[in-house]
């Protein structure tokens, strides 16, 4: 959900049924297809897999009670598997009303034991109440994907901000949250910023946008993008990813940013870079990856082209202007085809917006694949453990992940790739600390 949209009223009568429950899910018919998903995703999460098999031994997680707000998937289900294995007592909760997997949410309850609460499509009441089963979880360690746990429990649930060794931080937005919390002197717990560990960001980022969310246009419209101008709204890890993919693929890719050096990194890997204003008229289709409100405005979609397809895939759904669009259209059409409006301007142009301005690559489709999450997800296993053990000593602060975490999973995840790199020599080792040799 949006910042904007913090709720601090009393639980509706529907969010305290909710709460009454020890889940919440749409359908528990459906958790036969779920485990098929998560297993299948699993033999693509090897590293991850293997420190559940050290977890399950060690259980350095034991008794912790763990509250986790992220993208329900079959790949976030091996992560509480996982975490599970190690001792963790959890509740899950969506971190996107659209995000949810409504047969990976069915098997985690039924096959896996871990208390789930998310339903896709599910409303602010509801999104809202289940964040509310994972405060009263009193957790004592959090993972967000948007830092929507850690915003509760600086706003409407300080109660419980006492209790918590750390919270983990999944997603840029998020981080940058948690920096501006900070720097405010109003951050009350530690935090670790699991985003901007390479491990995470240079892949998840990067491989995991670029093709998620390549296929989440690709699924809802079966729109060729050979050929096309698609224009993309951001040059940082996932602009650059979703870039590259959509160039693989033979579109004539623009950039538009408001980073100097970012817009000269697009112009210096072979894309137009030019303002929104610019490139209104001249685009297929949009995609917004920049963290911020509204990039495409009324006066942007005005000048677009007849059946231009806008998205977003940075995390919240603020950077469409899609109540501004709704002013200015003279027709508004849902679901025209499986998540995909169509808004009728005056002019007669038809814009058509994919997954409510959500997150187009789990709203659409199924969000990045598990080879990356595994990465991802592993950095969270190991920074949890981290935190455990060393919950005395971590202080109020934005944490990095610790390095030795990032090259252990780097070095496995080569392994588990079959692949070799070389080792320093004693002599390249005496030359790389040294500043006098070779001078
Ligand atoms: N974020 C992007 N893709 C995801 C996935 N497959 N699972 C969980 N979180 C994600």
């Amino acid at each position: 959900m949006s910042p904007s949209k913090v709720k601090k009223s009393k639980p509706s009568a529907k969010a305290q049924a909710i709460l009454r429950q020890k889940y919440h899910v749409c359908d528990m018919a459906l958790a036969a297809k779920g485990k098929d998903r998560i297993l299948w995703a699993d033999h693509d999460m090897p590293v991850l897999a293997m420190i559940r098999e050290r977890f399950a031994r060690e259980k350095p997680l034991r008794g912790k009670r763990m509250s986790a707000c992220l993208h329900v998937t079959a790949e976030t289900a091996n992560l509480m598997r996982t975490l599970k294995a190690g001792g963790a007592d959890l509740v899950l909760v969506a971190s996107n009303p659209l995000s949810t997997q409504d047969d990976v949410a069915a098997s985690l309850v039924k096959d896996f034991g871990v208390r789930t609460y998310s339903i896709k499509g599910e409303d602010r009441d509801t999104y809202y109440a289940h964040l509310d089963a994972a405060m009263r979880h009193e957790p004592m360690i959090t993972m967000d994907d948007g830092a929507d746990l850690v915003h509760g429990l600086h706003t409407t649930h300080t109660r419980f901000a006492k209790g918590i060794i750390a919270s983990l931080e999944e997603t840029t937005t998020g981080v940058i949250r948690l920096r501006a919390l900070e720097r405010q002197g109003q951050l009350t717990l530690p935090v670790f910023a699991v985003n901007d560990a390479e491990t995470k960001h240079l892949f998840d980022n990067r491989y995991g946008t670029g093709q998620s969310t390549l296929d989440g246009i690709i699924r809802a419209t079966d729109v060729l993008i050979a050929g096309r101008t698609v224009v993309v709204a951001g040059y940082g890890w996932c602009g650059k990813g979703f870039a590259m993919r959509a160039k693989g693929h033979g579109a004539d890719v623009v950039i538009t940013e408001v980073n100097p050096v970012r817009a000269i990194e697009a112009r210096m890997d072979g894309f137009r870079v030019m303002t929104m204003a610019q490139a209104a008229p001249i685009g297929d289709i949009f995609c917004t990856v920049t963290g911020n409100m509204h990039v495409i405005r009324p006066e942007h979609f005005a000048k677009m082209k007849d059946h231009a397809i806008v998205c977003n895939s940075g995390h919240f759904d603020i950077e469409l202007d899609l109540k501004g669009l709704g002013k200015l259209a003279k027709k508004v059409e849902k679901n025209v085809v499986a998540f995909v409006d169509r808004y009728t301007l005056p002019s007669g142009n038809r814009i058509m917006v994919i997954a409510e301005g959500r997150l187009v690559n789990l709203g659409a489709a199924h969000g990045h694949p598990a080879s990356v999450m595994d990465m991802s997800f592993a950095t969270q296993a190991l920074t949890s453990e981290f935190a455990i053990k060393n919950a005395k000593k971590l202080t109020v602060t934005v944490h990095d992940v610790p390095r030795a975490i990032e090259e252990y999973i780097a070095n496995m995840k080569l392994m588990t790739m079959g692949a070799k790199i070389d080792k320093l020599t004693p002599d390249q080792k005496k030359y790389l600390s040294s500043w006098t040799m070779g001078t």
